[in-house]
């Protein structure tokens, strides 16, 4: 056995590398097989004369008896005061390691491994959550993970038309127009009741801290995605419409640290068994997911250390296993 090499894998060939198709499928695989999944490490780090940093650590590795054997890590720094520095404010790093021999494989960029596990493991719930004639798609946010939503659903459903609201306008139109530079046909939502109303699935990923979309202007049928909120404080739908809808998670977690449902659970609005399911219980048969074209559909993700080693290895294996 000789050592193993140890890649870094730009940000570019990262990309390139995780074509929503296949990796929706490989999340499909993954999420029915499961892995291990320690609870996510937070750090706070102090700052003087501006809101304190967070160092989120999001380790998984595979199970015992699985045929192939990684360990990853995701590195995330949180600088709130970066946004008056004009930079983003979050940034990720992926360390991939061989689970059998300890020994690191790659490094690469986590920023693109999230945004692009994140769309794709919500396109994977609308595989099972969305009607099949899906056709209108609201987009609800305009930045790095909004911007990929479209690309990520049109690999699983019909969609035709895409709709773009953000609380800027001008972010907004920004979006539209580069989506149809990319030949998805994109509009303005100017009036966001009006939009919900006309849309078969609406997919919101903003930073949101009261809710934006009323279940009272969600018709029948319709798919609802939350990628947003991930603390308790933040809502991206009411109470209503979660009351309204059969609803999934993607991990557990999400019970705990999503404001959409840890407040109508906490108020008695809802149960936590009104929450009918995890994406491992819908990838592996375990829950229905849509049973009739009536039905409101829910789900809301707060990311899992599992799409991250899924996408990883997919990035390794079509990269690095090629250099050797
Ligand atoms: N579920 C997951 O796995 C996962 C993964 C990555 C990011 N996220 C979350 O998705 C959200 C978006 O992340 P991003 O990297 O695209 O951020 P971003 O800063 O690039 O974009 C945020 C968008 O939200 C909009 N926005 C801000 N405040 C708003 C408000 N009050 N109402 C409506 N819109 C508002 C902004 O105009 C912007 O378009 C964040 O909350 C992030 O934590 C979730």
């Amino acid at each position: 056995m000789t050592d193993a090499e140890f890649r870094f894998v730009d940000t570019e060939t990262t990309a390139a590398n995780l074509p929503y198709g296949a990796l929706i499928d490989a999340l499909e695989a993954g999420f029915s097989q499961g892995c291990v999944l320690p609870v996510r490490h937070h750090h706070y780090i102090e700052k003087t004369g501006e809101p304190n940093a967070t160092l989120l650590l999001m380790p998984a590795w595979s199970k015992p008896d699985d045929a192939s054997q990684f360990l990853g890590v995701k590195l995330v720094t949180i600088v709130p005061g970066n946004t008056a520095r004009g930079l983003s404010g979050l940034t990720s790093t992926y360390m991939l390691y061989s689970a059998e021999t300890g020994q690191q494989l790659a490094l690469m960029d986590g920023n693109v491994i999230t945004s692009r596990r994140t769309v794709a493991t919500s396109a994977l719930a609308a595989r099972f959550l969305a009607r099949k004639d899906a056709r209108t798609l609201l987009v609800i946010g305009a930045g790095r993970v909004a911007s990929l939503i479209p690309e990520a659903y049109l690999a699983v459903r019909p969609i035709e038309k895409v709709l773009v609201w953000d609380i800027s306008t001008e972010s907004a139109d920004r979006l539209v127009r580069s989506l149809n530079e990319r030949n998805i046909a994109s509009e303005l939502a100017t009036d966001l009741e009006h939009a919900v109303d006309a849309s078969d699935i609406i997919s919101a990923a903003t930073l949101a801290t009261s809710p934006i979309i009323k279940g009272t202007w969600i018709r029948k049928g319709t798919h609802v995605d939350l990628i947003g909120g991930f603390t308790p404080k933040m809502r991206e739908a009411d109470d209503a419409a979660l009351a309204l809808a059969r609803a999934f998670v993607d991990t557990k977690e999400a019970l705990h640290e999503a404001g959409d449902l840890v407040q109508p659970i906490e108020s008695g609005l809802v149960a936590e068994g009104h929450v009918l399911g995890t994406l491992s219980d819908l990838a592996s048969g375990r829950v229905n997911g849509r049973i009739t074209s009536d039905e409101i559909t829910y789900f809301k993700a707060v990311g899992s250390g599992l799409a991250d080693l899924v996408a990883a290895r997919m990035v390794y294996e079509q990269v690095c296993v090629k250099w050797q």
